[in-house]
């Protein structure tokens, strides 16, 4: 049975089941806890904890997960067993309030036994200790005794969230290996395999660890696409199936050398990370010196080591990421669609670090004959990670077959004094603002309409580090209220600025406004003495916010025009909005002529000369794509979306602040166009009497 299959026979089975059927969500997730998409469940947390309205009670999926950093991280393990991976695929089933334990487990046994049919008898169930219920249910489905684990069969996707006890099937693939049972301290390794895990998500847990129960009983389930896939196609190894050999067949193309049992952990590293790199980066990840960004850098040099043990020089998953659209491109079109733009990424990385590779191994033959003890020195660990970029991992990795180890203590120490070389003086606020737990959002859907007629309160003033209760005129503040009509910066567009006033005193002058999560800080000076409790009108400046406005739809109309001219693969990858001026970032692989600049700038021009009608309406997501509305790449949605839309030129999700007719525009001017980061272009432009 082929990976195509099993995804098939899965949905198809939820399906008949009532279960709406949803696409892969994007690798990165809209979650601070989180750099990658985990697990099924992340898309669907705030619908656990009941922040988030469901949109169906039954739903089932195939989603793309990375565990590669953070609480599941199986980074280090892969190239050295059959069954891990970075990159995988989660076949999931959920019920938001819906079914609960009896039906989620005895639709996994129907689906193992009669949709799969694999074989009852080889098939272990575990339970939480805590869990009768779950074992009942077991015993009378199956007649099968579950074997009760505490922490085996408790999950939770980060430390903090939605989480429950687990009931997992394993698969007791290879009898011959002896050993004792699944959880048992002589459990024979690759023995059992993990097939199915349904969590019964109850509660919630805090910063602190206390549980306190969700609002509604639900039911994620998880199942890893690879393991089913060796087991029905009967292989011990994950990287024997047949996708897999599809790509090692790929790595045996380019680098001209056939697999053996010796060079096979390079195979699987290589193509594991080829998976992950090159589904991150079609999802928007580029690779960068922190986060997300650095892990997919980390990964991709990986790779191009493994590429080098092979004989390999240069570029590699490049040449290599053809024949993953190939594979997996029917069940991801996001991989054919963004083609072009993830082999450029990737070319371009990996051209820099070729030679650093190369040079970084020099040094460390040279280094390794005067190793002590099995270690090596920090600081040479440190000199490969900041003169030939090798991340510590990689040369950790590297010697782990010689059995050494690096100094990680001096290492983090030359690390440590580089950074504080190169600290920047200045010291955020953020984190002041975000151990203020009880202060409520702020409710700020007034930004829309610009003014407030309704005195909003004082709720938090922070002068300096400190929040105090009453500031003086004079004083440098930051201000939190309980309502506001002030836009704080978020989506690329800058903050407002105005004044707070009592009757028809100033108190404030405000000169920025940011957001901490969802609390609206507003940052000035004091005319009069405030204490937390007043009432203050706010004020915003309705100049700025035109020039701002005019700005925002200059920026659709842009992007509009550069799909136009460009092409339609033209993706926005970042821009900041300011009174008349914005700088653009969007996913190209080469700098434009300047008849492409003209072009562009030509066809705003007329948009704006043709006074086009810009409405702004609030709509649920459906609805919004249905009208093809433009998302921004890897961006998650609320339910309810504002949708953007001038003339029929362009339709784009976005919360910021708009104008009404282009003609408000008056005239927009490229400045500049050039590289940021490999594939990706910055352009800058002013409008409205700037421009003018
Ligand atoms: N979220 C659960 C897991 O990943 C199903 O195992």
């Amino acid at each position: 049975m082929t990976y195509d299959e099993i995804r098939k026979l899965f949905l198809d089975y939820f399906k008949s089941k009532g279960h709406t059927i949803v696409p892969s969500a994007s690798l990165i997730p809209n979650d601070p806890t989180l750099l990658f998409t985990v697990a099924g469940m992340v898309p669907w947390k705030g619908i656990l904890q009941g922040t988030e309205e469901a949109f169906a009670t039954r739903v089932a999926d195939v989603q793309k997960c990375i565990r590669a950093g953070g609480k599941h991280n199986d980074l280090e393990d892969v190239g050295y067993d059959g069954s891990h991976h970075t990159f995988f695929e989660m076949l999931g089933n959920w019920s938001f309030g819906d079914y609960f334990k009896e039906e989620a487990i005895a639709m996994s046994w129907e689906v193992l036994t009669k949709v799969i049919n694999l074989d009852p008898n080889r098939i272990l169930v575990t339970t939480h200790i805590s869990d009768d219920e779950a074992t009942e249910i077991w015993k009378k489905l199956t007649g099968k005794e579950a074997i009760r684990l505490d922490k085996d069969n408790w999950w939770s996707a980060g430390d903090t969230g939605p989480c429950g006890p687990c009931t997992e099937m394993h698969y007791d693939a290879r009898p011959e290996l002896g050993g004792g049972l699944p959880g048992s301290a002589d459990e024979a390794s690759g023995r059992y395999v993990e097939l199915w895990n349904n969590v019964f998500m109850q509660f919630d847990r805090d910063a602190n660890g206390n549980l306190s129960p969700l609002p509604k009983h639900n039911v994620d389930t998880g199942a890893g696409l690879e393991r089913w896939a060796a087991i029905l196609q009967n292989k011990n190894d994950n990287y024997d199936t047949d996708l897999f050999v599809h790509l090692k067949q790929a790595v045996s193309d380019i680098t001209g050398v056939k697999e053996t049992e010796e060079n096979k952990p390079s195979f699987k590293v290589i193509t594991d990370h080829l998976r992950a790199v090159g589904f991150a980066i079609a999802d928007g990840v580029i690779p960068s010196n922190a986060d997300r960004g650095y892990v997919i850098r980390r990964i991709l040099r990986r790779a191009m080591r493994h590429g080098q043990i092979l004989g390999h020089r240069g570029a590699l998953l490049s040449e290599l990421y053809p024949a993953l659209v190939k594979e997996m491109g029917d069940a991801y079109p996001e991989l054919k669609t963004q083609e072009n733009h993830v082999v450029e990424i990737l070319k371009n990385e990996e051209n820099a670090f070729a030679d650093m590779l190369q040079n970084g191994m020099k040094l460390l033959e040279t280094e390794l004959p005067k190793v002590n003890y099995n270690v090596l020195p920090g600081n040479i660990a440190f000199k490969l990670f900041d003169t030939y970029g090798f991340p510590l991992d990689l040369t950790q990795m590297i010697l782990r077959d010689k059995n050494i180890n690096v100094d990680v203590d001096e290492f983090t120490k030359c690390m440590n004094e580089q950074k504080e070389r190169s600290r920047a003086d200045t010291r955020g606020t953020k984190i002041l603002w975000e151990s203020q737990s009880d202060l409520p959002d702020t409710d700020d859907k007034e930004k829309y309409e610009t003014k407030t007629d309704t005195p909003a309160k004082v709720l938090a003033i922070l002068r300096g580090e400190e929040f105090v209760k009453s500031a003086n005129a004079g004083d440098e503040v930051e201000i939190a209220l309980n309502h506001t009509p002030f836009y704080g910066t978020q989506g690329g567009q800058v903050g407002d600025s105005g004044v707070f006033k009592q009757g028809d005193n100033v108190v404030m002058n405000v000169s920025e406004t940011n957001r901490v999560n969802h609390i609206v800080i507003h940052k000035g000076v004091l005319t009069s003495t405030l204490n937390v409790g007043d009432e203050v009108m706010p004020e915003i400046n309705q100049n700025i916010r035109q020039q701002t406005a005019r700005a925002h739809t200059a920026t659709h109309l842009l992007q509009a025009a550069l799909r136009q001219v460009l092409n339609e693969d033209v993706e926005q990858r970042g821009s900041k909005v300011a009174p008349d001026s914005v700088r653009f970032d969007f996913s190209f692989g080469r700098s434009m002529t300047a008849e492409e600049k003209q072009a562009v700038e030509d066809l705003i021009n007329k948009w704006i000369s043709e006074d086009l009608n810009v409405s702004h309406e609030e709509m649920d997501i459906e609805s919004a794509k249905q009208r093809g509305a433009m998302a921004l790449f890897g961006e998650k949605y609320g339910d309810v979306v504002r949708v953007i839309t001038a003339g029929d030129v362009s339709c784009e999700l976005c919360g910021g602040t708009h104008i009404h007719h282009t003609g408000e525009i008056l005239k927009a001017r490229i400045n500049k166009e050039k590289s940021i980061s490999s594939g990706i272009r910055r352009i800058t432009m002013s409008v409205g009497t700037l421009a003018e």
